[in-house]
């Protein structure tokens, strides 16, 4: 910085005054490569269940999934997430669902791979609250804690059902001690050598969650909260361990959730280790800013834009957002 000319030699504004300069000198672009689509998977009978509290977001059938794919496709987003919405009558106290190999996930991953191909990744949801009766992410001790040791080996086998209906990307958003170990190790053995994972390394017990429990529909079955297992707000220093023992376990990459809220984790990440950073931003994020555009506060799609922005700045490798297909259109046009 020493080495800086002062004002008037040195002006700032000079490289802001003209649209091509701007773009000459911009650091950090945004691309539809940079974006993961998060999609909810029904179980009705119909194509399309919009969920109230994520305007613009919907459930979709397993065929109307595998259509959002080739949409997704065409539009440059190179992979998706599920999340499925079980039916309540498959939801038990242990999860059992989520081993079912032909469980609405495992229908979604193969109707995807049929309609695409290899021309999209299809990233999985390891954790069982979308499988529980009671809505927590792991099963529960003869006391009502939730066990950790004993999750894990359910999730284990969780990750291996979807791998083997072609999941590419494990992503295990449970925040159990030890899980991504036992299930890189699963995945060894099963030969399933190329699968990815993706943990959620540092995600926070936040109240951006909302949202997204409705749409899975565990948001009615939670009593209490997840904050034996999710990570305290306040906490920086603890998220980087976290972080380094994913990694250590075998995590490919790591996601950081929620996303704005938490930029400087993404940051200091990305300075401590050099891996790759992923954002999750999740529902209560999109939900705020879709309803405050709708309410006058601003224009959705600025609003959109520069947020997602934040985080390549940040240093994300990529987001997972709601958004976007809404901004792989804008930025193709
Ligand atoms: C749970 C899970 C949650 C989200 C993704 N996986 C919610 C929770 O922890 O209760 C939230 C994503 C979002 O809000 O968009 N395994």
């Amino acid at each position: 910085m020493s080495i800086l000319p002062r004002y008037p030699a040195l002006r700032l504004r000079r490289t802001r005054a003209h649209g091509w300069s701007r773009a000459l000198f911009r650091e950090h672009r945004l691309s539809p490569a940079d974006l993961v689509w998060p999609l909810f998977i029904g179980s009705g009978d119909a194509d399309e269940e919009p969920v109230a509290t994520l305007p613009g977001v919907s459930r979709w059938s397993v065929p109307q999934i595998a259509a959002r794919a080739r949409e997704a496709v065409s539009l440059g987003i190179p992979c998706i997430a599920l999340f499925p919405n079980t039916p309540h009558d498959r939801r038990t106290a242990r999860g059992e669902e989520a081993l079912n190999p032909d469980n609405l996930i495992c229908q979604a991953i193969r109707a995807v791979r049929d309609a695409c191909g290899d021309a999209i990744g299809i990233m999985t949801d390891v954790a069982l609250d979308p499988y529980t009766s009671h809505g927590q992410d792991g099963v529960l001790d003869s006391r009502g804690r939730i066990a950790n040791d004993a999750t894990v080996e359910i999730l284990a086998q969780q990750a291996l059902v979807q791998a083997r209906a072609g999941a590419d990307i494990i992503a295990p958003s449970d925040m159990m001690d030890g899980r991504v170990g036992a299930i890189r190790r699963a995945l060894e053995e099963e030969g399933c050598h190329d699968v990815q994972i993706l943990s959620y390394a540092a995600k926070f017990a936040s109240a951006f969650y909302g949202p997204f429990r409705d749409a899975v529909g565990s948001g009615g079955l939670l009593k209490g909260d997840k904050k034996t297992y999710q990570m305290d707000p306040a906490n920086g220093d603890e998220a980087l361990r976290e972080i380094a023992l994913d990694i250590a376990e075998g995590a490919d990459a790591v996601m950081v959730k929620p996303g704005l809220a938490y930029l400087d984790i993404i940051w200091r990440a990305r300075e401590a280790f050099g891996v790759p950073v992923f954002a999750y931003q999740v529902s209560g994020e999109y939900a705020l800013t879709t309803i405050g555009a709708a309410a006058g506060v601003g224009d959705r799609d600025a609003l959109m834009m520069e947020k997602l922005l934040a985080f390549k700045r940040a240093g994300a490798t990529g987001i997972v957002t709601y958004f976007a297909r809404d901004a792989a259109r804008l930025l193709s046009d």
